[in-house]
């Protein structure tokens, strides 16, 4: 790449593009200026006006695009994430939120409507950015949040501690036992992809920690199950169950909860795109017999 110094920043976002493109990067201009954005200090709409104007390109504008052509997720490298209404901090050993899981968010809020001082439960949490968003977007709801690694529970510290949710490290096969049968939701994305599906795109082979892609199993289902049982434990009766999946899985969700017996109002529901990635339920009788 031959940035040089006093190089315009129109120049130096265009070459970044064509050097982002080189690299497969899917969204080149885009991450060009996100990368630009991130360095200036300045929103997107002050770059594009800069753009147009003789502004210079930012020191060390150079070295982010290389990191980026090797493939290196934006995230890590600007250090936030955005979802829904919050920037979440993100970088290595947390899984990056994606917008579908901004759909599910919605499912859950929907649900809450009317609802006083709900009590929501995220398995799984990652980043924190669902139990984050019901925290920040349903004043009042008690949210808890589980998270097994480590890393990720470091993160989810950070993001989720200022909003007031109460965060444990452990698995979600068996947290919490403490508040069984007392959940009004229990919302998971859980680890679903099946062993031998290795993601095509670095950004998320290489840098998504394994234990938040694959769900164990050979089909991957293994942690959905999971995290289904423990919502029919976690939630009162009445209680709401909404889990993201894969598309080619909602089948098979779909027939396990209606085969489990305690389920009623098995629903598959559609992302933006239009695919089948997420499914509720409602908990007809709790185990807990709350
Ligand atoms: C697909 S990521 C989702 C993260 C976040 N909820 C989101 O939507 O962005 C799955 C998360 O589950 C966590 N996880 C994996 N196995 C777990 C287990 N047994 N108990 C609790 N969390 C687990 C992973 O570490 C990861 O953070």
């Amino acid at each position: 790449m031959t940035f040089f110094p006093g190089q315009s920043l129109a120049d130096a976002v265009r070459e970044a593009t064509a050097v982002l493109s080189d690299a497969g990067v899917p969204t080149p201009r885009v991450d060009a200026e996100l990368l630009a954005e991130h360095l200036l200090g300045v929103g997107l709409g002050r770059l594009r006006a800069m753009l147009l104007g003789d502004s210079e390109a930012p020191e060390g504008y150079a070295d982010l695009v290389a990191e980026r052509a090797q493939r290196v997720p934006l995230q890590h490298i600007t250090g936030v994430a955005h979802f829904r209404y919050l920037t979440l901090a993100v970088g290595p050993g947390v899984f990056i939120p994606r917008p579908e899981t901004e759909s599910v968010v919605q499912l859950v809020i929907d649900h809450l409507q009317g609802l006083q001082h709900p009590k929501v439960v995220d398995l799984g949490t990652g980043s924190g950015a669902i139990a984050a968003s019901i925290a920040y977007e349903v004043p009042g709801a008690e949210v808890h949040a589980v998270e097994f690694s480590t890393f990720a529970h470091a993160w989810a510290t950070k993001n989720l501690k200022p909003l007031g949710v109460k965060l444990v490290q452990g698995d979600l096969r068996n947290a919490l036992p403490e508040h069984d049968g007392t959940f009004d939701v229990v919302v998971s994305n859980p680890p679903y992809i099946p062993a031998e599906a290795i993601p095509n795109e670095p950004e998320v082979a290489l840098h998504d920690p394994p234990e938040a892609l694959y769900g164990g199993g050979a089909d991957g289902m293994e942690l959905p199950t999971a995290a289904a049982a423990s919502a029919a434990r976690l939630l009162k009766s009445g209680g709401f169950f909404v889990m993201e999946h894969a598309e080619v899985q909602a089948g098979w969700i779909s027939e396990h909860l209606k085969a489990a017996g305690c389920w009623t109002q098995v629903t598959t529901h559609l992302d933006l795109n239009g695919k089948e990635r997420a499914t509720s339920a409602v908990l007809a009788i709790a185990a807990s017999g709350k």
